[in-house]
């Protein structure tokens, strides 16, 4: 890749860069007093809606911030309302009627990206056009077995019990759910990409509630789906999966460019059982963003000494940023894995 690939994606695919790149998970969003400024005047369904906003609140944390990548602002529920979920938000996602039965399978329709999300696709354009060069944005979707958890369950929930409970009880009608999510979001992410994307993640946020076995044969298999149908769209892929690490062997034979981790699957251990074709994202705790400056920077440092020195790191939190966050000190973060992977050579 040409010299002037953006260090974001060439990380992705594992190339040298000469500074290890960052961004933030929900690096849009409520720690921000601009952010929330726009949404004590619109509800979040209409900034997800609304392109002109949806674009500028995207654009937000790279107008502070010297990130690496933007992130489209939506969020993984906003499909689902395409394809006939009655949903809304409170913050988190609720289901007026969540699904349980096979006529409430049957009752999804399929997803055409044009007419159900055209206001996601005008976002992405807008986005492109106004975002700095040298700064790619990633389309994203949700995983599937976690937009089956909000679907079964109706709302967000610690243990997601119904939904996992109906994997045991009717594992037929939980892969075919799986599979129509599986296939609505490899359009979705598809669609994306001709948007103007330049790479694709998939967040699994609640696969790690599973046991490896119905992990694999429910989440993973589901995913695969979904990535398998994007691999021909030539941008890197990248799957998030929390609470993973005692899944991460099954990760390693996925046909994902990157693979996101929290923070309790130490990377150098990480990187190990991935093997050299995979790059890494993450995994500083959130929480770490309220220690005092200095331990917050041994912290950061701490992170990028165990990604190695090998090619393939990309610096993230091992979750979304937290609402109550000092943007000081995200400031403060971006500056010091920047300054302290280009000393250190990254992995040039
Ligand atoms: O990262 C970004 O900056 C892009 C925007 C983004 C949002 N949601 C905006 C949002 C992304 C990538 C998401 C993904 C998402 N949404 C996930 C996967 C990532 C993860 O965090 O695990 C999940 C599980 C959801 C479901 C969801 N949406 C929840 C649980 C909530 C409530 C969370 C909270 O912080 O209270 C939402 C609502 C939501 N999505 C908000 C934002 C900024 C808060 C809405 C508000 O402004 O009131």
């Amino acid at each position: 890749m040409s010299a002037d690939t953006p260090a974001f994606l060439a990380a992705c695919r594992g190339e040298p860069v000469p500074y290890t790149p960052i961004w933030i998970m929900r690096q849009a969003g409520r720690y921000l007093p601009e952010y929330r400024e726009v949404r004590s005047r619109v509800s979040f369904e209409t900034l997800t809606r609304t392109p002109e906003l949806a674009a500028e609140v995207t654009l937000q944390p790279l107008r502070r911030f010297p990130l690496d990548a933007a992130i489209l602002f939506s969020d993984i529920m906003t499909p689902l309302q395409g394809m006939g979920v009655d949903l809304t938000f409170d913050p988190g996602p609720v289901v007026r009627a969540p699904i349980r039965t096979d006529a409430a399978i049957d009752a999804l329709q399929p997803l055409v990206a044009e007419r159900d999300v055209p206001f996601v696709l005008e976002t992405i354009r807008l986005i492109r056009a106004a975002a700095p060069g040298n700064v790619p944005l990633i389309g994203f979707a949700g995983g599937p077995f976690t937009l089956f958890c909000y679907l079964v369950c109706g709302r967000p929930s610690k243990e997601f019990e119904t939904a996992r409970a109906f994997l045991y009880a009717q594992p037929e009608a939980a892969m075919r759910l799986l599979e129509r999510l599986a296939d609505a979001m490899a359009v979705y992410l598809g669609a994306q990409a001709a948007a103007g994307a330049q790479a694709l993640m998939v967040f699994e946020s609640w696969g790690g509630l599973l046991a490896p076995p119905q992990f694999e044969r429910f989440a993973l298999a589901a995913a695969r789906r979904t990535l398998a149908a994007l691999r021909s769209r030539g941008v890197p892929l990248i799957y998030y999966l929390n609470q993973g690490s005692a899944l991460l062997e099954h990760l390693a034979a996925l046909e994902a460019d990157v693979i996101g981790v929290d923070w309790r699957s130490p990377l150098g251990a990480v990187r190990r059982v991935l093997g050299a074709n995979k790059a890494v994202q993450g995994n500083l705790d959130p929480a770490a963003l309220f220690a005092p400056p200095a331990e917050l920077i041994a912290q950061a440092e701490r992170v990028l000494r165990e990604a190695g020195n090998q090619p393939g790191h990309i610096f993230n939190l091992g979750h979304g940023i937290w609402p109550q966050t000092d943007p000081d000190a995200v400031a403060r973060l971006v500056d010091v894995v920047h300054e302290r992977s280009a000393r250190r050579g990254a992995s040039a």
